[in-house]
C-alpha cells in the first residue's frame, strides 16, 4: 500500500499510517510540543488568541484538499501528507532511470539525502522567523490573513521534512529534527543554513518580494525533488507544491497591487510625485526586486556543480517538470553555454549538462520571474505610466557561484568594486528606503479597508467578499 487513508482525528493528522507505526508516531509526538514552543517563541507575535480564516490541508484529493475556517494559529492542525501514487513508482532521472524508486534510503545516498532534506526543511521555519513582526503592520485584514496562511503552511512544510527525518534516518534524523528548531534566522552564532533566509524582512514590500522571489525558488527546488528516486521525498514535495502556489500568488499579486497603486498615485499628483502622495516610488520597487531576486538566485547553488551532477546521476533530484519537458532523462550528452569571466571579460564556457543542473533550474526560474515582470509592466501601461520594471542580470549582486567574486552592473557587465559601490544606492534597497517603507507601514484593520500604498485585490479568499473579517481582532 502506497498511501493510507487520511487520519484526521489523530494527534498528528496524516495519511502515512502513523497509527500503525508506533515508533515514529511516538517520536513525532515528542517533537510536537517542541515545535509548538518554537511557534510560540518565533512564530507570528501577539496574534495567538485571534481567530484567523485559514485553510487547512485535510485531504490529498487534488479536487478538494483544503478546508477553510476560523482557527487560532497555535491550534492549527499541522499534518503529514504524501501525494498518493497508483502505479509502482520508478526513478525519473540519472543512471538508474526506469528502475523501481526507493521506498527506503539507499545506504550510499544517505548522507546526500539527509543534506537535501535538512536544507529544504531549514528554509521553512526560517521564513516564519523572518516574517514574525509583519502582522503588526498589515495593510489590510486580507493581507494579514494571507501572511498567517503562509506562516502556518511553512510550519506544515517543516513537519513534512521532519517526518522524513524521523521515519528514515534513525537517530541522526531525530537530531536533525531538533536542530531545525534551534537555528534562528539572522542569528550570528546559529544562523539558518541558506543566505536569503537570514536576510531581514522588515516591511511588506520585502514580504511580497520574498514570497514572489524566494518562495519561488522553493517552488523550483520542490519540483526538482518531486522527481526524486526516493519516493517518500518525491511524494512529500509534490503535496507541498499545492500549498506553495498560494504563497507565490500572495507575492506576485501583492507586488502587482503596489505597482497599480503607485501608478494611480503618479497620475493623481500634479508633478507625478508618488512619494508626495504617500506611495512607493517605482525606483524603490525596482531596488527591492533587484535585492530579493539576486539573493534568491544564490539559493540555486553553483552554476557549474559536481554535487548537482552527482545528485542527478544518482536520481536524487531532477529538472523542473522532467517528465513532460525532457526526453533524455540521463543527460549524458549535450552542454549548456554559461557566461564566465576571464581576465575581467565575459566569455562563454560549454558545461556538460549534468554539471549545469543548478543553472538549468535557475534559468527556468528566471523565465517564470520574467513572465511576472511582463504582467506588471502591462499594469503600468494600462495605468498610463511610462515606467517599466525589469529583472537584473543573473550575474548582478551574487554571493554564490561563478559571479560571486566579480562585481556586475544590473545589465550583467563586469565593473570594478569602486564602480559598484558608487552606484549601489541606485540599484539595491538602502537603509533610507527601509526607513521610508517602515514609516508607511501603519496597520489598517477595518474590514474592506486597505493602506494607501497598495490597491485592493481583485477578489477575496475562498469566494469571500473583500470586506470579510479575515482576522477577528
Ligand atoms: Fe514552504
Ligand atoms: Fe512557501
Amino acid at each position: 500500500m502506497l498511501t493510507s487513508s487520511v487520519d484526521l482525528n489523530a494527534k498528528i493528522p496524516n495519511n502515512v499510517g502513523l497509527a500503525d507505526d508506533p515508533k515514529v508516531r511516538r517520536a513525532l509526538e515528542r517533537w510536537q510540543p517542541r515545535f509548538l514552543n518554537w511557534w510560540h517563541e518565533m512564530g507570528p507575535t501577539d496574534f495567538e488568541p485571534n481567530d484567523v480564516y485559514l485553510r487547512t490541508a485535510v485531504s490529498v484529493d487534488s479536487s478538494g484538499w483544503a478546508n477553510y475556517d476560523y482557527v487560532r494559529m497555535p491550534e492549527y492542525r499541522w499534518g503529514i501528507f504524501l501525494t498518493p501514487r497508483d502505479a509502482t513508482p520508478t526513478i525519473h532521472v540519472g543512471d538508474a532511470t526506469g528502475q523501481p524508486a526507493w521506498t527506503e534510503v539507499p545506504g550510499e545516498l544517505r548522507t546526500a539525502l539527509r543534506r537535501i532534506i535538512v536544507t529544504q526543511g531549514d528554509t521553512e521555519p526560517a521564513s516564519v522567523e523572518q516574517q514574525r513582526m509583519l502582522g503588526h503592520t498589515a495593510p489590510s485584514l486580507y493581507d494579514m490573513r494571507n501572511l498567517f496562511q503562509v506562516n502556518v503552511e511553512e510550519g506544515r512544510h517543516l513537519w513534512a521534512m521532519v517526518y522524513l527525518l524521523h521515519k528514515h534516518f534513525g537517530r541522526d534524523g531525530r537530531e536533525e529534527a531538533e536542530a531545525l528548531l534551534e537555528r534562528r534566522s539572522g542569528d550570528a552564532d546559529r544562523p539558518r543554513i541558506l543566505g536569503a533566509f537570514n536576510e531581514p524582512c522588515d516591511h511588506w514590500l520585502s514580504f511580497f518580494c520574498f514570497t514572489m522571489f524566494t518562495d519561488r525558488d522553493g517552488k523550483y527546488q520542490l519540483a526538482a525533488l518531486a522527481e526524486s528516486g526516493f519516493d517518500p521525498l518525491a511524494r512529500s514535495c509534490s503535496f507541498m507544491l499545492t500549498e506553495e502556489s498560494h504563497h507565490l500568488f500572495v507575492g506576485e499579486t501583492g507586488l502587482e497591487r503596489i505597482i497599480k497603486r503607485s501608478a494611480e498615485l503618479e497620475q493623481l499628483d500634479p508633478n507625478g510625485d508618488i512619494r508626495a502622495q504617500g506611495g512607493i516610488e517605482f525606483d524603490m520597487i525596482q531596488r527591492a526586486i533587484n535585492y530579493w531576486y539576486s539573493h534568491s538566485l544564490d539559493l540555486f547553488g553553483g552554476e557549474v556543480s559536481s554535487n548537482a551532477a552527482d545528485w542527478f546521476a544518482a536520481g536524487l533530484k531532477g529538472r523542473y517538470r522532467e517528465g513532460s519537458r525532457f526526453e533524455d532523462h540521463r543527460a549524458l550528452e549535450g552542454t549548456l553555454s554559461i557566461p564566465v569571466v576571464e581576465d575581467g571579460r565575459l566569455t562563454v564556457r560549454e558545461v556538460p549538462l549534468r554539471n549545469a543542473m543548478n543553472q538549468i533550474l535557475r534559468d527556468d526560474y528566471t523565465a517564470d520571474c520574467e513572465r511576472a515582470l511582463r504582467r506588471w509592466n502591462r499594469v503600468l501601461e494600462t495605468a498610463g505610466s511610462s515606467f517599466r520594471l525589469s529583472l537584473p542580470s543573473q550575474r548582478f549582486h551574487r554571493h554564490q557561484g561563478l559571479y560571486a567574486d566579480q562585481d556586475f552592473d544590473p545589465e550583467g557587465n563586469p565593473i570594478t568594486r569602486e564602480q559598484f559601490e558608487a552606484r549601489q544606492a541606485e540599484w539595491l534597497l538602502q537603509p533610507e528606503d527601509n526607513a521610508y517603507l517602515s514609516s508607511l507601514m501603519v496597520p489598517v484593520r477595518g474590514p474592506g479597508q486597505f493602506a494607501n500604498w497598495i490597491a485592493p485585490p481583485s477578489r477575496g479568499i475562498n469566494q469571500q467578499p473583500l470586506d470579510f473579517e479575515y482576522v477577528r481582532l
